[in-house]
């Protein structure tokens, strides 16, 4: 294996359709007006000398070492800032270019330190590259001069080191934290001989505003930003491209490799959903998966209060399948049931659920979707007739109106939102429908038209409203309603919203935004141009979480904004493969495709399939397994990688319904909190470790490719094989690909996708078949999947979660940057520099009024419990509203959030919880026995004492 090599065309492509021909070097040359003569030349494989460009930006044009001739024209233009022209003769290497490359190539090493022997970049750096390219042998000027060789570095960025005294000031990282993530975080200080790049104002890396995306570090030519672990480990030798297991936007990687150990992780440029970027967790945050806390060996115990026994494979799923055996014969196969992880491929949740409907014999199968986004699958595929976000991520490039509500696409989804904040850059405007103001509200150089503070809870108000004005106000794209929606239906929902009752006026009082900003949020909106829908758990995670997803269904139809690039509904899904755990049937009442279980017909494509009989009736959700549990009905679940102590609703519940229950396997890297209550533990594997497919939010099927040996010895599909096999199933998948084309054999929207499909085009967007060979990026181009596009009525439905004397704040919850979820993988990486705890944001009259000064402790209480945390005072929540994040176990918000939930999908109310916040003495009982065991909440709580 060779290490994946991408060309580097020095500028961007252009996207123009017309084509100009030239010659460079005598030879012909067709490329698309506006490309750059360095693109164009090495478009037929002419490499032209260069230091300042790359083709992740735009060109810049300071180094003049990409100097060519034209012929009839004077002098030599850079390359770079050139471009092409009809009839063009180009001539890269003459003598006169030679010399002039050769003198400049003598003036950067004359300034530079000679170390090249045991620069960590050494073999990897393009000045020594451009060295050698321009043929220079000596350097007139010598090396005694004035210099910038002896200068402190700036360690203090965890994962990669600034060392000035090598940094050639082609001013590549400064532009890629500004054009490609967006931050700006990075200036040239300074004229002539004394600039200098410094972050900031002059601050370390660690204390200025970068976000740790390495964007910079990538764009540096030299050794001056370099990875910590490259100076640590050497130079990678392989490298294989495989996907992230973050978030949702499912970015490529070249996972970069000497031997079996992982050196980097380099974004991939040819990466569909990330074109070359990446964020701190994905290009960072890979520790986890070589940390001394993983668990390598199946361990079983008869009770929870017992230790642990590390047992054998065989031991191990020999006793986990005789303790279905046994519960089934006693109480039932009702009793029995699975979870399947958003965090595994899609070929292991396809067999989970496999496993589930054909070894366990119900439907006793869910997903953590049911937390997050259960509500898009429902309130989606009621509108459109599928149950997925409408768009590519390429499609905000023909957005002219952005809508975020209830996403933070900064910290959630920050590849993303760096192309967002580009193309805001660009001129595209921005609504912001958010109780907190967010990030994207205000950040450099891009500023939200409106930002709409609703108060927790309201959304479904508030998106009526929009429906309202628009309506009221004559801004319907009636020709678009007529052609591809249910007309009736339309006239009745606009009949709906046109009552008074939802003016903006009389909905503020209760919604908390002021009518005219609403108005004119609405105006923007319909008549704005291409307008584009991006929203997040703060739509779905509420009592009306689906009809919030159904009014912005409404939104989109009533305004003609689907069908076509540039707009659409986009759910910016929160686990890597959260999307595909869906498709592949982890609901109870779906099979793969998101086909109901009561269709004959799809039962009978499984039934003959696996030879089982299956059960028409929908299964349990994971809120009603735990009731069934509680009940003492329900007495098996079999968890594969998800920790839902810490993740699913009501602590107190969830633990109450797994202690009640006599055989529980839990299937992870770690021993979560989950497994505190499981009687066997299997050891799960990382994405590094195994091959499969993850899907992302835009439908994208992507690859993951393994990279290095199963700590455990098995990956998570083959333990899942064992396990069922071990029930007697008799399965005998050699390799994931043959998951994937049973589940193409039986799925419409797969019925295209294979290995060898994704290996040749790199991804692929479902639907995939025959009418769309290679994917479809774009939904709903003619017609909706269901014929026409349905109006749903959004009749507002206060939460029952109120204030009061004893509540009188509402809680809402969120994710940072530097975390993921309930923070297992990241908690465990060198991340926890940037958020070592859950704080809780206040605003500074709540705070006065209770006394609570910054970096007080506090306790939050609510009706389900209470916790305690450390405040942080802050005007970005409104006066009543708190908000905390959620990625440490010792301070588990879901201990404090109830068991309220949607109606249509039962997906967790867990951004409005009525609380109280008082000043606390130290941490509460539960936190107090929790802290015996984790050498983080010990300390966390020996400071909260202090
Ligand atoms: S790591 Fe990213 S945010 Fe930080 S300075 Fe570099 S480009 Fe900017
Ligand atoms: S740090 Fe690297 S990318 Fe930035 S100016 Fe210096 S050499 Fe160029
Ligand atoms: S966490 Fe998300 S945005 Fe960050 S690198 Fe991974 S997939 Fe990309
Ligand atoms: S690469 Fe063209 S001027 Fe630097």
């Amino acid at each position: 294996m060779a290490l994946v090599h991408e060309t580097d065309y020095g500028t961007p492509a252009s996207s123009s359709t017309t084509m100009v021909e030239l010659t460079i070097d005598g030879v012909a040359v067709r490329v698309p007006e506006g490309t750059s003569i360095m693109r164009a030349a090495q478009e037929v494989g002419t490499t032209i000398p260069k230091l300042c460009a790359t083709d992740m930006m735009k060109s810049w044009g300071s180094c003049r070492l990409c100097l060519v001739e034209i012929a009839g024209r004077n002098g030599t233009p850079a390359s770079c800032t050139t471009p092409v022209a009809p009839g063009m003769a180009v001539s890269t290497q003459t003598d006169r270019l030679k010399r002039l490359r050769k003198g400049v190539m003598e003036l950067y090493i004359s300034d530079h330190p000679l170390d090249c022997l045991t620069c960590s970049a050494n073999g990897d750096c393009e000045l020594q590259d451009m060295a050698g390219a321009v043929g220079l042998r000596e350097v007139r000027y010598g090396f005694a001069g004035e210099n910038h060789t002896v200068q402190a570095k700036d360690e203090s960025n965890p994962y990669f080191t600034f060392d000035p005294s090598k940094c050639i000031v082609c001013s590549r990282c400064v532009r890629a934290c500004a054009e490609v993530q967006g931050t700006f975080a990075l200036t040239i200080e300074g004229r002539g001989f004394d600039s200098k790049v410094s972050p900031g104002m002059g601050e370390a890396f660690l204390d200025s505003e970068c976000v740790s995306c390495g964007a910079c570090v990538q764009a540096c030519p030299t050794a001056t930003l370099m990875e910590k672990s490259v100076i640590d480990i050497g130079q990678p030798e392989h490298s294989v491209v495989t996907t992230c297991a973050y978030c949702g936007v499912g970015c490529s990687f070249k996972a970069e490799m000497r031997g079996n150990e992982l050196v980097r992780m380099v974004p991939y440029k040819d990466g569909k959903a990330n074109h070359g970027h990446s964020c701190v967790k994905g290009r960072f945050a890979w520790g986890y998966a070589t940390h001394r806390d993983r668990i390598t060996e199946p361990m079983i115990r008869a009770s929870i209060h017992e230790p642990w026994r590390k047992v054998s494979w065989d031991e191990a799923l020999a006793y986990a399948a005789s303790e279905f055996a046994r519960i089934a014969k006693k109480y039932g196969k009702q009793a029995l049931g699975g979870i399947s992880s958003s965090r595994c491929t899609n070929e292991e949740t396809y067999l989970v659920q496999k496993l589930v409907r054909a070894g366990m014999g119900n439907n006793n199968i869910d997903t953590c979707a049911r937390v997050c986004h259960s509500p898009t699958g429902y309130g989606l595929g009621a509108a459109f007739g599928t149950s997925a976000g409408t768009q590519d991520f390429d499609s905000v490039e023909h957005t002219d109106v952005a809508l975020i509500i209830g996403a933070n696409p900064t910290d959630g989804h920050p590849v993303f939102a760096s192309r967002l904040k580009k193309r805001i850059r660009e001129g595209a405007k921005l609504i912001v429908i958010d109780p907190r103001r967010i990030d994207m509200v205000r950040t450099p150089h891009v500023e939200a038209q409106y930002h709409l503070p609703l108060r927790p809870g309201t959304n479904v108000a508030v998106l009526t409203s929009i429906a309202h004005v628009i309506v009221t106000e004559g801004l319907v794209n009636e020709d678009f309603v007529r052609q591809r929606c249910d007309w009736e239906g339309f006239q009745d929902f606009a009949e709906f919203v046109a009552e008074a009752r939802h003016s903006p006026e009389i909905t503020e009082s209760m919604t908390g935004v002021p009518a005219a900003d609403l108005r004119a949020a609405a105006r923007l909106y319909a008549t704005g141009g291409n307008a584009a829908i991006y929203y997040g758990l703060g739509v779905t995670e509420h009592s009306q979480g689906t009809t919030t997803v159904m009014a912005i269904a409404n939104l989109a139809m009533m305004t003609g904004n689907i069908g076509r690039p540039g707009v659409g509904v986009n759910p910016l899904r929160g686990q890597n493969n959260v999307q595909g755990a869906c498709d592949m049937g982890s609901f109870p009442h779906e099979m793969p495709g998101y086909r109901h279980m009561s269709d004959d017909a799809t039962r009978d494509i499984y039934e003959k399939l696996w030879g089982v009989t299956l059960d028409a009736e929908p299964g349990l959700r994971i809120p009603n397994m735990l009731d069934e549990a509680v009940s003492g009905r329900f007495k098996a679940l079999y968890v594969e990688g998800e920790d839902i102590v810490q993740s699913d609703p009501d602590t107190r519940h969830v633990t109450a319904g797994l202690a009640a229950m006599e055989c529980v396997i839990v299937q992870d890297l770690f021993l979560n909190e989950t497994a505190d209550y499981a009687h066997v533990f299997l050891p799960g594997s990382t994405f590094l470790e195994k091959d499969g497919t993850f899907t992302n939010a835009e439908r994208r099927i992507n690859r993951v490719r393994k990279v290095m040996t199963s700590r455990s010895g098995m990956a998570d599909w083959e333990i899942t094989q064992a396990l069922a096999n071990a029930m007697g199933l008799n399965w005998s998948y050699k390799h994931p690909s043959e998951i994937m084309d049973e589940i193409a054999a039986t799925t419409p929207s797969f019925a295209g996708v294979s290995y060898q499909l994704l290996d040749e085009v790199g991804s692929v967007q479902w639907p995939c078949n025959e009418e769309a060979p290679t994917g479809t990026p774009v939904m709903h181009l003619e017609k909706f999947q269901h014929g026409a596009g349905r109006f749903m009525i959004t009749e507002y439905v206060p939460t029952e979660e109120r204030t009061g004397p004893r509540f009188p704040l509402l809680l809402t919850t969120g994710r940072i940057l530097s975390h993921y979820n309930v923070g297992a993988q990241t908690r465990r990486t060198a991340n926890t520099v940037w958020h070592p705890e859950d704080l809780l944001e206040i605003h500074p009259s709540d705070a006065e009024q209770r006394g609570i000064k910054e970096g007080s402790f506090v306790r939050v209480a609510s009706r389900a419990g209470d916790t305690s945390l450390r405040a942080h005072i802050t005007d970005r929540v409104a006066p009543g509203v708190v908000y905390t994040t959620f990625h440490h176990p010792v301070t588990q918000a879901n201990v404090v959030t109830t068991d309220q939930s949607d109606w249509a999908t039962n997906c967790p109310e867990y951004k409005v919880t009525a609380v109280q916040v008082s000043l606390s003495n130290g941490p509460t009982d539960w936190q107090s026995r929790y802290s015996t065991h984790s050498d983080e909440a010990r300390r966390i709580m020996a400071t909260a004492a202090e």
